[in-house]
């Protein structure tokens, strides 16, 4: 393939050109807030658009790289922060680099050996997601969380085991402030 140049849009975290946009709302992560009835009472209020993704697709293929920016909306379901779903990549030993772009933010990593790490991010702070590190990234500010990332175009997406077992710690609001605590739903892997 050809080379190419890309502008993404610092404020607005668009890439142009784009031929992938996702947008997930809170009815594609049903279950995954600890807080099922809050869930369900704003998915039927007006099913909030948590995030949107903006990729350039090339090749999924050895060698490729992908470059994506997440805009991630403030706000909380119950008292927990919106966050990605959260993924471990399907080939496992693909790494990822997240560069924060606008607003506040924190990722949280873990591996199934049972190590978990939380990285605050902000405007300028690189992030490296090393290989076999699950990662989400979770909106901690007021306003739009926008980040840059940059990982191997064979990765692909493993939800499933996330989505079984949730991350060993969420973000909640206590005493007004971002707080990690332990996650009650947690499931044994
Ligand atoms: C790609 C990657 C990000 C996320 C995006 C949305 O490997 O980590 O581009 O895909 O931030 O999060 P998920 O995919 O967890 O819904
Ligand atoms: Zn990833």
């Amino acid at each position: 393939m050809s080379p190419l140049a890309i502008t993404l849009d610092f404020q607005r975290g668009v890439l142009k050109p784009c031929n992938n946009v996702i947008q997930r709302h809170l009815s594609d992560m049903r279950g995954m807030y600890l807080d099922d009835t809050a869930t369900e009472e704003a998915i039927g209020q007006s099913d909030p658009l948590l995030y949107e993704v903006y990729q350039y697709d090339v090749p999924f293929e050895t060698g490729q790289l992908l470059v994506v920016t997440t805009v991630l909306q403030p706000g909380k379901v119950g008292d927990e922060y919106y966050m990605t779903k959260g993924h471990f990549h399907e080939k496992e030993d693909r790494a990822e680099v997240y560069l924060g772009l606008q607003g506040q933010g924190c990722l949280l990593l873990e591996t199934t050996g049972g190590e978990f790490k939380a990285l605050p991010v902000e405007p300028g702070i690189v992030t490296y997601i090393p290989p076999y590190w699950a990662h989400r990234m979770v909106n901690t500010g007021q306003g739009e969380f926008i980040f840059f990332g940059v990982y191997p175009a064979d990765a692909g997406h493993n939800y499933g085991d996330i989505e079984k077992t949730g991350f060993a710690k969420v973000l909640a609001e206590r005493n007004g402030q971002p707080t990690l605590i332990p996650n009650p739903k947690r499931q044994k892997r």
